[in-house]
């Protein structure tokens, strides 16, 4: 039945969501069928090949785009207290100058602004450094929201008080991000199923760090292979992947390693 209704969006409307996760699709449709009031999976079929406007909702579903700063805590301790600081240190010994970040799946902004809060932190505890942080997403809307750095009082609810005030205009009800860490995040639209290797904006790889966090579940076996290699392309030697919690598992089937034992930071398998 549910590869019914991918015939539907196929062929009516030229959505193609047969790519993702069967497990997560069949709960999409149940959940839409339950809202709908439609009788059974038959009844939805029909509905939902009558009326673009579902199918519009049910691809933005798919699309889950919910983020929220610093989301996952102990990712986040272990690259401010470890993974970060040595980076800082390799380029220095190195003469390299910039630090290489890419969000590969960045929704609204909230992890490139994460990641560019704590480095001013080590920054004000280090030598300067320089970096530069590329957030992409498929979405346009994200992006779109993502160079705007604004953000409502709930959304910057896990953010500490004095970061809060040090990287945050207040903006009627809302939280601005303020130029000095917006300086170094940059961010467009890119597609991690396209043919590109790397953002083009980007112009090569390179990166000490690539965060790919909380997309690769969504996506059947062969395209979550399809985004690993793109991922595993663009790393600079010593580069990093960061992962969702519960994308461990997906990282490790995918030739990577743990660069910390039951964490969600990876290196590529070498050979
Ligand atoms: C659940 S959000 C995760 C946001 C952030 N990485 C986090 O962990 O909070 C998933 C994001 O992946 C994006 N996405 C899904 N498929 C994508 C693709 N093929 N290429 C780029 N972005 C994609 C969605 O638009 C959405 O913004």
């Amino acid at each position: 039945m549910i590869r019914n209704i991918t015939e539907i969006f196929m062929n009516k409307y030229g959505m193609d969501i047969s790519m993702f996760d069967e497990s997560f699709l069949n709960k999409t449709i149940l959940q839409r069928i339950g809202t709908t009031q439609c009788l059974d999976i038959a009844d939805y079929s029909r509905f939902v090949g009558e009326d673009s406007k579902e199918a519009g909702l049910v691809l933005d579903l798919l699309r889950v785009s919910y983020s929220v700063f610093f989301r996952n805590p102990l990712t986040f301790s272990v690259l401010e207290s470890i993974v970060l600081p040595e980076i800082i240190f390799r380029k220095r010994e190195n003469k390299r100058k910039e630090i290489r970040i890419w969000s590969a799946a960045c929704a609204g902004g909230h992890e490139p602004y994460s990641m560019a809060m704590i480095l001013e932190n080590l920054k004000g505890q280090n030598d300067q450094f320089s970096y530069r942080i590329f957030g992409t997403d498929m979405d346009e809307v994200q992006i779109t929201k993502a160079h705007k750095g604004e953000y409502s009082k709930e959304s910057v609810g896990n953010i500490r008080k004095n970061q809060l005030d040090q990287w945050f205009t207040r903006s009627g009800s809302s939280y601005v991000v303020i130029p000095k860490l917006k300086k170094h995040c940059e961010f467009y639209v890119f597609n991690l199923l396209s043919t590109h290797s790397s953002p083009p904006e980007s112009i090569y790889g390179d990166f000490d760090l690539v965060l790919c966090t909380n997309i690769l579940f969504y996506y059947k076996p062969a395209y979550r292979t399809i985004i690993m290699d793109k991922i595993r392309d663009s790393l600079a030697e010593d580069g990093l992947v960061i992962t969702g919690e519960a994308e461990r598992d997906i990282l490790k089937a995918g030739n990577f390693k743990e660069a910390f034992p039951q964490s969600a930071i990876f290196r590529k398998n070498k050979g």
